[in-house]
């Protein structure tokens, strides 16, 4: 049987170039959608996967991160105070438990491969969720939560996977699809940011994965790759020599929020889908045009 999947790695210590000036002081992943932070999102989702040990790898100026799974005792007493007991219960349910949470620091931003690796030490010798937070899933089970249960059945390592127009495939990590189902199947062969003549498919590595602890060693001694980063996808490629991978092409739909269209396009849909502001927020949007001009949108892309 393969070993539970105790602990979750979030990568943190990016300098959110395409959000400036956002995010010149504050740090990216607690950009909000709608009113909870990015990195609340993935946090939440870790959870519901069963994941008890949190582990952010940190950098310069994202102190706030720490700051946001603490304890607020003077906000706590003033929203007590008030009588705001729903939204003090929520703010007390968004924490992981007293000392389920650790944080590192990725002094210089070295790229993926290596803020992964900077959490060697505080994971050990275990198999660990990864999860990129500027990566957003809206789904009726959390993605994580979908891959563990493929990881139940075999084990090894775990890539969420998702199909994109083959045009595209330049911007991200890829994989070859080997046997399986639709669903889920043996990665075969995998290249960060391939030329589309070259691309193994269409399949992008979507920033969910379940990872073996050999992974460390590998990055221990990853030279740069593309962008002059250490990346991720170099050292799983081979460990994939080594040991199985599995694509798992998740239900569900991603924003990548480290674009700003992903990012905008995550608060509509997140704030539409909202009990409580929902239909406010249509009759806004039509306020300022905005159904018209989908609408011709949709009339163009018809024509
Ligand atoms: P991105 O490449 O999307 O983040 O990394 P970035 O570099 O901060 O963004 P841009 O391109 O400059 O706008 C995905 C995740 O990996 C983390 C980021 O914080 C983000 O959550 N990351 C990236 C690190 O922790 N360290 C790094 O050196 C690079």
């Amino acid at each position: 049987m393969s070993k539970r999947v105790k602990t979750a790695v979030f990568p943190v210590a990016g300098l959110g170039t395409r959000f400036l000036p956002a995010t010149k002081a504050m740090p990216k992943e607690m950009l909000t959608v709608v009113d909870r932070p990015l990195i609340q999102y993935a946090v939440d989702e870790a959870r519901e996967a069963g994941i008890s040990h949190f582990v952010f790898v940190t950098g310069r100026n994202k102190g706030v991160i720490e700051d946001h799974f603490d304890r607020q005792f003077e906000l706590e007493a003033t929203l007590e105070a008030r009588g705001k007991t729903r939204v003090l219960k929520e703010l007390q349910q968004d924490l992981p438990s007293a000392g389920r949470t650790s944080f590192t620091r990725q002094q210089e931003p070295l790229g993926l491969g290596h803020a992964v690796w900077c959490a060697r030490d505080i994971v050990g010798d275990e198999p660990f969720a990864l999860l990129l937070p500027d990566m957003l899933f809206k789904s009726r089970r959390g993605v994580l939560k979908q891959m563990m249960e493929a990881y139940e059945e075999t084990g090894g390592n775990i890539i969420a996977v998702e199909e994109v127009p083959m045009a595209e495939v330049s911007s991200y990590g890829v994989v070859g699809r080997g046997d399986g189902s639709d669903q889920s199947f043996r990665i075969n062969g995998m290249v960060e940011k391939p030329a589309v003549a070259e691309a193994p498919s269409n399949l992008i590595i979507s920033g969910r994965y379940i990872l073996q602890p050999e992974v460390f060693n590998l990055l221990a001694d990853q030279p740069r790759g593309a962008g002059g980063e250490i990346q991720l996808t170099d050292a799983m490629q081979t460990l994939e020599r080594q040991q199985p991978f599995y694509g798992v092409k998740y239900e569900g739909q991603s924003f990548d929020c480290g674009s700003k269209i992903g990012f905008l396009t995550a608060n509509v849909a997140y704030a539409l889908d909202r009990d409580d502001i929902g239909d406010d927020f249509l009759a806004a949007l039509s306020r300022i045009g905005l159904q018209n001009r989908l609408m011709d949108g949709f009339r163009v892309a018809a024509e």
